[in-house]
């Protein structure tokens, strides 16, 4: 190892002679860093200031793995972010020794090399391994306003995460766009679609480091797109903060990622259950109707959804005249089956005299402007409208407590829809201004965060009127740190297998990217699915976080009973096998909440460094919680393909043992998603139940599975209603199972110790 060092130091004195010269290059076109000048310590002395030629950089560390390095041209002006809500650590150790040619800062877990001339950073194990570093000859530079870090490409490098991103799970080969869209009918290699997280992790030579790159204008990433020298991230505007952040596994990655962009709340229980909603149920009766259908046919079933056809002409915060005459005597019919109403909200308030909210608005002066101080206006469902500025606090205030009528009249789930923002045309001007809380920006930077903020006034607002109760928020855009207020759907997706399959990468991808609770139309927005098609979307979807059925007007309807019989049985066995683990998904939404850790698991998590899960054939697989593998595959083929990673496992039906690290060719009848437990996994489950109301029996049941791992499980409830106060809220129901060898014991955790350290206990396969 020390050899590779003495040799990379060679080439490193080599290259900055080189580039000593050739920083000349950079004053034309390009503007590099350029040479170090000084180095001092600021603030608390644990972060420093570097000065170079063209550039002022300060790093700060947050956590022994993760360090943040923010670049501007001349002085620091941009701190503000609204993804990033971790604080550095303050025992976090960091300690700076400068040498002739380069500065080593050392925490706990890594190195920092910055070399001098010209400035690159490398980051490094404390072995002195590289784990990333900067392309010796751009590093960090701008062209204009456009500010670009280039990472050197390693041999066999991978990318994963990056969020709401389609394509393969290994990223490596392509490039990437951060420009929330509204993507109807979007394909399987579609760039952007609906929400940005400028977060990736890059996997190589038994390392992983993830890079979150703060900045919400219009980002760019390439992964070896047209080349093979670099990984880069690029911004239109704005300046170059990003965070680095090292550990031994991407568990953990995410755990630090998660510290710093927030994770989600537990969500209410009945959001956990099947969820049914149409382009749209309407007049009220067929909303009852249909709810009343599922209690009638013994489908579990939670939450039914109100698209646009409730309001009154597309107008926010009515109620349509015509088809919705008593919506409380709704709400209170659906409540009586145990039915929860989510109704879908677009951010659009129509411009008519005399229309509440509209004037409302007007009065509160909360409506997006253009420069010369007039009211944006865009045409959407309503015909023309304005939008409220939720980047405002002022904005998001009036937006939440518009909430009360609905609530008071019994709605508890929010619906958060083309906050792109979509606008028919599509071309959201670039020259309006946004508050972005007291740091007035254009659609530039604020249009990537628009969604995230609209989730969050809607979170925000819901919260303040529901009494202490948990509101569900759902969203199609989003940005980095929208974990803290919503779910997301995938938006628009379109019923053919491929189009599937990519749902279940966009959720995994999500996952690796903070985003624990996501889902996608299950049968396909667009288009009308097969019947097999079908049965195999509601299959795969209910080991998925948030499971919805969800199609378009004038298209084929998504109930389970929309397609025969035996697609209606299948739909029902699935359901039903979700809500008998309930216990074992709301634990792991527990996880998710302590830890950041996903519901649905890439295979890249646990198996990071197995070639094989990258494989376009097994790619699609991912861990329900710690201990259930589900394996997607389309419905065209009579056998499928699968890999079992490492360790032992068994059919989920039948018990059946296989040993991992192994290709398998299955038969894939349509009634049978294959579904393996891990060996060692521990699952808890229910009795069956029709809805989240209802009490299952006394009884726990808790799946050991015989393996040879030691694992630790941690068994979560609580009333799944009720707000949580604190980070860690240990409840009389909640304990901590440790399984080592045929042991199986069972703790109270202690009031000091949080998920993480009791997981971390485990010996997982990472
Ligand atoms: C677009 C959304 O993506 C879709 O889910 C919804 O049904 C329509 N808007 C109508 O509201």
């Amino acid at each position: 190892m020390k050899k590779t060092v003495l040799i990379k130091t060679t080439v490193f004195c080599l290259l900055s002679v080189f580039f000593t010269h050739s920083s000349i290059w950079a004053t034309d076109l390009c503007q590099s860093v350029g040479n170090f000048k000084s180095v001092k310590t600021i603030g608390d002395g644990k972060s420093y200031e570097l000065r170079a030629e063209n550039a002022i950089v300060e790093i700060t560390p947050y956590t022994p793995g993760m360090i943040n390095i923010h670049f501007s041209k001349d002085t620091i002006r941009d701190r503000f972010s609204y993804a990033v809500v971790g604080k550095p650590l303050n025992e976090v150790n960091f300690n700076l020794k400068e040498e002739k040619d380069r500065l080593v800062f050392t925490s706990d877990s890594l190195k920092l090399i910055v070399r001098k001339n010209p400035l690159r950073f490398s980051f490094f194990t404390l072995n002195d391994v590289l784990i990333n570093g900067d392309d010796e000859g751009f590093g960090t530079s701008w062209i204009g306003d456009q500010v670009s870090t280039y990472k050197k490409m390693l041999p066999g490098e991978r990318f994963l995460g990056l969020g709401e991103k389609t394509g393969n799970l290994d990223r490596r080969g392509n490039g990437y766009e951060n420009w929330n869209t509204d993507a109807f009918g979007y394909g399987t290699g579609t760039d952007p679609i609906y929400a940005s997280i400028p977060f990736y992790i890059g996997v190589h030579d038994q390392i992983s480091y993830g890079i979150f790159f703060d900045n919400s204008y219009k980002s760019h990433f390439n992964f070896g797109a047209s080349q093979d020298r670099f990984s880069s991230f690029t911004a239109e505007s704005g300046e170059m903060n990003y965070y680095f952040i090292y550990h031994s596994s991407i568990a953990k990655i995410i755990e630090d990622y998660t510290y710093l962009t927030g994770r989600i709340q537990m969500p209410a229980l009945w959001s956990v259950g099947y969820q049914q909603c149409r382009y749209s149920y309407y007049p009220q009766e067929e909303v009852v109707s249909i709810a009343q259908t599922f209690r009638d046919k013994k489908i579990p079933c939670d939450v039914i959804y109100l698209d646009i056809h409730y309001m009154d002409q597309y107008k926010l915060f009515t109620w349509n005249p015509v088809h919705f005459t008593q919506p409380q005597k709704m709400l209170a019919d659906l409540k009586k089956l145990n039915f929860h109403t989510t109704i879908i909200v677009d951010p659009g308030i129509k411009i008519e005299k005399g229309y509440a909210a509209y004037e409302d608005g007007l009065k509160n002066d909360i409506f997006v402007k253009y420069p010369d101080g007039t009211n944006y206006s865009g045409q959407v469902w309503p015909g023309w409208c304005n939008f409220a500025d939720l980047t405002s606090e002022k904005g998001r205030r009036w937006w939440g407590n518009q909430f009360k009528g609905y609530i008071g009249d019994g709605i508890d789930g929010f619906w958060n829809d083309m906050n792109e923002i979509a606008t028919w045309g599509q071309k959201l001007p670039q020259l309006m201004n946004f508050d972005y809380d007291g740091h007035p920006s254009t659609t530039m930077r604020a249009r990537n965060v628009y969604g995230m903020q609209m989730a969050r006034a809607t979170y925000e607002g819901a919260k303040n009127l529901m009494g202490g109760r948990r509101p569900f928020v759902l969203t199609r855009a989003g940005f980095a740190g929208m974990q803290r207020y919503t779910a997301i759907w995938t938006g628009d997706n379109s019923s053919y297998d491929d189009h599937m399959l990519l749902g279940v990468r966009l959720v995994n991808s999500l996952g690796l990217s903070g985003v624990a609770n996501a889902g996608y139309d299950i049968g396909g927005f667009m288009g009308n699915s097969s019947p097999q098609l079908f049965a195999r979307w509601m299959s795969v979807a209910a080991f998925t976080p948030f499971m919805r059925g969800h199609s378009m007007i004038n298209s084929r309807s998504c109930e389970p009973w929309a397609y025969g019989e035996e697609v209606e049985e299948i739909s029902r066995n699935y359901i039903q096998l979700r809500y008998k683990l309930m216990p074992y998904l709301y634990s792991s939404f527990y996880e998710s909440a302590q830890t950041g850790m996903p519901v649905a698991r890439s295979l890249a998590i646990n198996y990071t460094f197995d070639g094989n899960i990258y494989n376009g054939d097994y790619q699609n697989e991912f861990l329900c919680g710690h201990g259930i593998l589900v394996c997607p595959t389309s419905t065209t083929r009579d056998l499928a393909k699968f890999y079992l990673p490492e360790g032992n496992w068994y059919d989920i039906y039948n018990d059946k043992a296989y040993s991992g690290k192994q290709e398998l060719i299955l038969s894939n009848p349509v009634n049978r998603l294959n579904v393996f437990t891990k060996g060692s996994s521990i699952i808890t489950m229910q009795s069956p139940v029709q809805n989240a109301a209802e009490k299952p029996f006394d009884t726990l049941y808790v799946h050991v599975y015989n393996g040879t791992e030691k694992n630790s499980f941690v068994y979560y409830e609580d009333d799944g209603n009720t707000l949580l106060t604190k980070a860690v809220d240990f409840t009389d129901e909640q304990f901590h199972l440790t399984l080592s060898g045929k042991r199986l014991s069972s703790q109270k955790p202690k009031e000091n110790q949080t998920v993480s350290s009791l997981l971390s206990n485990s010996s997982s396969t990472e």
